[in-house]
């Protein structure tokens, strides 16, 4: 059965003690889509983000480190792109015991089992996705929270779903406590604990949709959930052994829909978390044959 529990704002008691401390201070100016973090100069970038954001330069500075390597691996397309990941505070979405590892490649453990994709990985998937402000996104898999995060900061519409219930309600309690602190930004993030499978009917159709686990096929309610000319970047393959393909969707005068697939990694395998199968209230096995 499909659960449709919506998570109720205010939900930060649910955060473990296992995440990062929310010590910073209050975001010190309001966020606005226009306000634009110099992109050339790691110095001006930091001072910008500390007079800002209200961050700390620590952070700050391995943020940037990624970036330059981001940006050196053509893995922006817009400024927009750029701009989105050099706002995310990816360490408020990472344990603690990863708080130093917050920008390195890999993948990092987030609980239950899953991760965080690496940041490389969600920049060029979102990069994919060519996101205008505006446009509705949905999000297959919240996970730590933090691919929304990117999300919310290229358009103003985003839903996410995650299977794991106390996963689900963890990231929510992050979301609500950093908007809390300032970033309103977060407060675009529609988020509930069911299977992703069967999408968010209600708030579609999405002109975008980023599925953050792996499957073995594109799921049909997703696809009819996108809208006509919508792009879906989604892990396609067998386990552990995914790839990442750009889907767009077209829709002919007589209705007929067929879909236009592009591997954004040229061929290269990327292994994500399995997409599980909710039975009942419980996660029982994958959508993969
Ligand atoms: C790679 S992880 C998280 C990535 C996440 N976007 C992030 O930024 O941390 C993928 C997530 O998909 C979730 N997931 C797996 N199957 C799902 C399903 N059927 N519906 C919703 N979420 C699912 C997992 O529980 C996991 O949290």
């Amino acid at each position: 059965m499909r659960r449709r529990t919506f998570l109720k704002l205010g939900a930060a008691t649910a955060a473990s003690a296992a995440l990062p401390a929310l010590a910073l201070a209050d975001v010190p100016k309001p966020y606005s889509f226009d306000a634009a973090p110099p992109l050339d100069s790691v110095d001006a970038y930091v001072k910008w983000m500390v007079e800002n954001r209200g961050e700390d330069p620590k952070h700050l500075r391995k943020r940037w480190e990624r970036y330059g390597i981001m940006k050196g691996n053509q893995y922006f397309t817009t400024k927009n792109d750029m701009r989105g990941f050099l706002m995310v505070p990816r360490e408020e979405f990472c344990l603690k015991y990863n708080q130093d590892q917050a920008y390195s490649y890999h993948f990092l453990d987030i609980g239950w089992g899953v991760t965080i994709s690496g940041p490389d990985t969600v920049g060029r998937m979102t990069s994919a996705l060519d996101i205008k402000k505006g446009e509705k996104c949905l999000e297959i898999g919240t996970g730590s929270g933090y691919q929304s995060a990117y999300l919310a900061n290229m358009t103003d519409k985003v839903w996410s779903i995650e299977i794991i219930k106390p996963l689900a309600e963890r990231t929510r309690g992050i979301y609500d406590a950093l908007i809390k602190r300032g970033y309103t930004e977060y407060s675009a993030i529609t988020s509930k604990n069911a299977d992703g499978y069967y999408g968010w009917e209600e708030a579609g159709p999405f002109d975008k949709i980023v599925v953050t686990c792996g499957i073995d096929h594109i799921p049909p309610p997703l696809l009819k959930q996108l809208k006509p000319g919508g792009i879906m970047v989604i892990p396609v393959g067998p386990p552990g052994a995914q790839h990442v393909l750009k889907v767009v969707k077209d829709v002919a005068a007589d209705g007929a829909i067929t879909v236009a697939r592009t591997d954004i990694y040229h061929g290269r395998i990327v292994p994500f978390v399995p997409f599980t199968k909710l039975v009942g209230d419980a996660i029982k096995g994958t959508y993969s044959q």
